[in-house]
């Protein structure tokens, strides 16, 4: 027995050297001193010793218990210590590696335009709002005095989803103005910027897809000269102090007077350039006194309230603020045209 003891001693030890990590180090534990380990087993066999043996063979036995634990821990440190180590090694960072650079992107110039719109009107005390652009053919034709038959209802100029033609993608911002009155309680202050879809094709001015931002108040006694009041100061913080404009008579089915808005010409004064095709103005907007017919299928009475509406083109704000020739450059999002804005 005792030689027993004696080897178990030398092979065990000789094994926890060899182990190469934490988790073969727990294996050799359990080998040779769990329940049914090598050591626990010759222990068992002390029974059938002679009683003067025993007391010694007792005493030998947990002295090669006690080693085998003491180098069990000792092995157990350096294993954990080896492993740090090479932790750290693999974790190791190179500071001195240089970054990667950070690519900041740029505010496409339609929405710099947009931003600068919204500001102004904000500061006017106007609520911005949003609507959808999959729109029906009721607000964004009957409900602004479009009637059935009315010309901007062709297929040929508008994108249907149904043969009913009841559901559209929205022409124009101007159903936003019935949605506000839906909704909203009166006196009502909006813009409604957003995309509008006719069936255009695409060339330097024309796209299938554009933006406008629709403006609407309504309140008592609201006139003509608030609209021209209010637009020529949007125009003078646009393109400066001073900056003159004129109003046009024009149509539309939802507006009673209508008008369009030119400014006049920033590269030439009025004089006449290419950039005004000699006119000396460039047109800007369309506006006009709410027609009372809108207002009463709104539920407003036109007796009592009024109120005017306007819609402009974004994209050709920003060609116009931004100088850029061709529309078809705010879509195509070249980084290196988004670069000079
Ligand atoms: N919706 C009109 C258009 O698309 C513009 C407009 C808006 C005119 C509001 C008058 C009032 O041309």
């Amino acid at each position: 027995m005792k030689e027993q003891l004696a080897a178990i001693r030398q092979q065990a030890l000789a094994a926890f050297e060899a182990a190469a990590d934490t988790a073969a180090l727990d294996a050799l534990r359990v080998q040779y001193l769990g329940k049914k380990g090598e050591l626990t087993a010759l222990l068992k066999q002390m029974g059938g010793l002679s009683p003067e043996e025993r007391p010694a063979m007792g005493q030998l036995a947990n002295e090669v218990r006690a080693a085998l634990e003491q180098a069990l821990e000792q092995r157990g440190k350096e294993l954990e210590a080896l492993a740090l180590e090479q932790r750290l090694k693999d974790e190791t960072l190179d500071i001195t590696v240089p970054g990667k650079q950070v690519k900041l992107g740029h505010r496409h110039p339609m929405y710099i335009a947009l931003d600068e719109f919204k500001a102004i009107f904000i500061g006017m005390g106007f609520t911005v709002l949003d609507g959808p652009e999959v729109e029906l053919a009721e607000l964004n034709f009957d409900r602004l005095n479009a009637e059935e038959g009315h010309p901007s209802r062709d297929w040929s100029d508008t994108f249907y989803f149904d043969k009913d033609s009841r559901v559209m993608l929205r022409s124009q911002t101007s159903p936003m103005q019935v949605r506000a009155m839906d909704t909203m309680p009166l006196p009502i202050r909006i813009i409604a910027p957003g995309r509008v879809y006719r069936k255009d094709e695409v060339d330097a001015t024309h796209s299938p897809m554009f933006h406008q931002v629709e403006g609407m108040v309504i309140d008592k006694g609201v006139t003509m000269a608030d609209l021209k009041g209010t637009l020529n100061t949007v125009v003078e913080q646009l393109y400066g102090k001073g900056t003159k404009t004129r109003f046009r008579p024009h149509h539309f089915p939802f507006t009673e007077p209508s008008c369009e808005m030119d400014v006049q010409c920033h590269k030439c004064g009025g004089v006449g350039c290419p950039t005004c095709k000699g006119e000396g103005w460039i047109e800007l907007l369309g506006a006009g006194m709410i027609h009372p017919k809108v207002l009463k299928m709104s539920g407003i009475d036109p007796e009592v309230y009024s109120g005017w509406a306007f819609g402009i083109g974004l994209e050709r704000t920003a060609m116009r603020r931004f100088k850029i020739a061709d529309l078809r450059l705010i879509f195509e999002n070249d980084v290196r045209f988004l670069e000079q804005f």
